[in-house]
């Protein structure tokens, strides 16, 4: 029994004395329970036992404990009062209106629930994905404007190409509303053809029809173990490492991951996509004495040989880190001008080698970090060498 009805019974029983008052008989509103269209038109009658010894034309209505005007009633015979309801509005609740007759006193004899909106529209965005092969959950937006005051089912069909039958999803997820997980037959080499079936009392409508290999849709689990380090003393680098998603161990397949990273106090993501399948890169680049934030993602590409990248994971849950303080912020004692101009020099060439080394060396492998690592020490030395040709002047 739906909240509407349930109030109707409530207060007829609160007011069981007026009930009894009109003998054994009970009053009647017809029609009971209506499911209609936002803008139609309804005309409802009481109907009251000719012995109980009430007049229609002394009965009169409410909606929703609203008092309707008595311009809308018709007294149809002397135990038969209508009322006519125009242009009617979306229920206010899904439970539905109340409509009451009551008699001169205010008391209750009888009521309907009426139900008034709209049939669905077609069910829109319709797209799946499969977790590790080992389902596939479709999920989808209602159309227009979604459901109104009266409850709209959705079905999501689905067949095999080419000679399969009609199936019904079955595992509707109460997690996210408007989606379904088929984890039962799967099969991983015949595509699938699924849609979504929207119905309610007033109308039916369906989704577009999509096609799809469950092979081509796979997500995993978000990388685990994610590890942030510093790199020695190098106070612009950290060092991700990670594992890859053990649910897909056994599959013949190249993983591909994303590494996003930003500061402590800022929310603009910064994000790596050129990691390749490998599980740990460096972050260079980076402040100095500065906290960072970490996440890695997952891809599984090219499962059983599927020419389709797959659909990223989650993130993992952001590890933090800080590289070291700076050399320069610990001491604080150096010539401040010509220090900076060094650094500020050093940043420059750091720069340049890193514009350098994004176009000839594939973004994140252990080759150009070598070469940045000798690359470094080079510079160093070269520093060195520099200030102590410039003391040796001084002197
Ligand atoms: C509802 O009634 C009005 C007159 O009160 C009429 O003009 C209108 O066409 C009716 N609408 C429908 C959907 O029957
Ligand atoms: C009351 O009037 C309505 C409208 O004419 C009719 O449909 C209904 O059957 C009548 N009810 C009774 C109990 O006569
Ligand atoms: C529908 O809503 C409008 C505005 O909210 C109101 O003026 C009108 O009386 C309502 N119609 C019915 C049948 O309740
Ligand atoms: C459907 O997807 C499109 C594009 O991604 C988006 O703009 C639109 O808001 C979505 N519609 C619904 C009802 O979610
Ligand atoms: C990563 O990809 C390369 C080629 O792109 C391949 O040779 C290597 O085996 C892959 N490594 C792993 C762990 O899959
Ligand atoms: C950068 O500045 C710090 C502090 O002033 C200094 O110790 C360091 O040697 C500078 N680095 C280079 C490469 O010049």
């Amino acid at each position: 029994m739906d909240t509407c009805s349930r109030i109707l019974l409530l207060l007829l029983l609160l007011h069981s004395a007026a009930v009894l008052s009109l003998s054994t008989h009970v009053a009647l509103v017809y029609p009971q329970d209506p499911v209609l269209r936002v803008g139609s038109n309804l005309t409802a009658s009481c109907w009251v036992p000719p012995d109980a010894g009430v007049h229609a034309s002394s009965l009169y209505w409410t909606l929703n404990g609203q008092r309707l005007p008595a311009s809308t009633y018709r007294t149809l015979s002397p135990s038969n009062l209508s009322v006519t309801l125009s242009g009617l509005n979306a229920s206010r609740q899904t439970s539905g209106d109340n409509l009451v007759c009551h008699n001169h006193k205010g008391h209750i004899l009888a009521g309907s629930c009426i139900y008034v909106g709209m049939p669905p529209e077609k069910p829109l965005n319709l797209t799946c994905w499969s977790r590790n092969t080992k389902d596939l959950t479709c999920s989808w937006a209602p159309g227009g404007k979604g459901e109104t005051s009266i409850s709209t089912q959705y079905l999501l069909k689905y067949k095999l190409r080419w000679y399969g039958k009609e199936k019904e999803c079955e595992e509707y997820t109460h997690i996210q509303p408007y989606s379904c997980s088929i984890t039962r037959d799967l099969h991983l080499f015949t595509p699938y053809e699924i849609w979504v079936e929207a119905s309610n009392q007033l109308g039916r409508a369906s989704s577009d029809v999509i096609m799809l290999d469950i092979l081509d849709v796979v997500t995993t689990d978000p990388p685990s173990g994610v590890t942030v380090s510093r790199v020695g003393q190098l106070e612009d680098q950290l060092s991700v490492r990670w594992e890859a998603p053990p649910a897909l161990k056994d599959f013949l397949f190249q993983a591909k991951y994303q590494i996003r990273y930003r500061l402590e106090d800022s929310q603009d993501w910064k994000v790596m996509d050129d990691v390749g399948n490998q599980t740990s890169c460096r972050l260079a680049g980076l402040r100095p004495g500065t906290v960072y934030f970490v996440q890695v993602r997952c891809n599984p590409v090219g499962i059983y040989g599927s020419r389709k990248a797959g659909i990223w994971s989650e993130w993992s849950h952001p590890t933090a880190a800080s590289t070291p303080h700076s050399e320069r912020a610990a001491s604080g004692s150096c010539d401040p001008k010509s220090s900076g101009d060094s650094n500020s020099t050093l940043r420059r060439e750091l720069k340049q080698f890193f514009g350098w080394a994004r176009k000839h060396a594939y973004g994140c492998s252990s080759m150009s970090m070598k070469l940045y690592d000798q690359w470094r020490v080079l510079m160093q030395k070269s520093h060195k060498a520099r200030n102590q040709v410039l003391q040796g002047d001084k002197s």
